[in-house]
């Protein structure tokens, strides 16, 4: 089985106003094999959402090697970065980023206003396809300013799925989902990933959701490491 991701060594850092240089990334290294599903456990701050950035390419790593779906991107000009990411990448967003203008239907259909499109009858079948798997379809005409904090997620995540990316990278997407809408949605990015050979990359604080990827990292002070899940409470076994 092919890698969708294989990180080695990355390492991200930001020049301070001071002038100092601050470290974000230490020699992170992974891989997501096709068809398999990682998650990321970490602390606020520990480094989550900038290491997604660099696997979304959005962000270049500053030392280190990346290649995505069979293609090293580690040091991409911006139009070849914005090209892949567009054909490669299904993104959930921490805070969605939903278009406040859009309808929830225009906002799922926006991947297909980069790079070639579909035939319009086969972009509107993957809309509806995709608004159906997080059951948001009655809320096609509404604005996102209309919609509770649990369905703006389901939005984003129908927009990641759209154009059935290689890898879809998915921050925190069930942090404002009750439980079982949470396992609902898990599931739906687990099939859309298992299912089709894509890989899946999630940050969570859910033990639950962690449980059900096929391998779990933990991110402390920027330094990704094998997560061991804590020992079940109430016993050993
Ligand atoms: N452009 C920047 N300039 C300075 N510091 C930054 C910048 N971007 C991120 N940081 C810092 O890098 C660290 C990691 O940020 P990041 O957003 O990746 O954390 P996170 O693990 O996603 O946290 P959370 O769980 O709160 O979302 C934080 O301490 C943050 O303040
Ligand atoms: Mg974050």
């Amino acid at each position: 089985m092919a890698d969708v991701v294989v990180a080695n060594d990355l390492t991200a850092a930001v020049r301070l106003p001071s002038g100092n240089r601050l470290s974000i990334l230490r020699d992170v290294s992974f891989r997501v094999r096709e068809g398999t599903s990682a998650a990321i456990l970490g602390r606020s701050g520990s480094g989550k959402s900038t290491l997604l950035a660099i696997l979304g390419l959005m962000n270049r790593p500053d030392g280190g090697e990346l290649t995505i779906a069979g293609t090293d991107v580690s040091n991409l000009r911006d139009r070849e970065a914005a090209r892949l990411r567009n054909s490669l990448v299904g993104f959930v967003f921490q805070n969605y980023s939903l278009i406040e203008h859009l309808t929830v239907r225009e906002n799922v259909e926006l991947p297909f206003s980069f790079g070639p499109s579909p035939r319009p009858r086969e972009m509107r079948r993957a809309v509806e396809r995709a608004l159906d798997l997080v059951a948001m379809t009655s809320f096609a005409a509404r604005k996102p300013a209309q919609l509770s904090g649990g369905e703006q997620q389901r939005v984003a995540i129908a927009r990641a799925l759209v154009r059935h990316p290689r890898l879809i990278l998915a921050d925190e997407p069930t942090g404002a989902l009750d439980v079982d809408t949470g396992h609902h949605v898990m599931s739906v990015l687990r099939d859309a990933t298992v299912g089709s050979g894509s890989g899946l990359v999630i940050v969570t604080h859910d033990p639950a959701i962690a449980d059900s990827t096929e391998s779990q990292w933990h991110l402390l002070d920027g330094a990704l490491r094998p997560h061991h899940s804590a020992p079940t409470p109430g016993g050993l076994r």
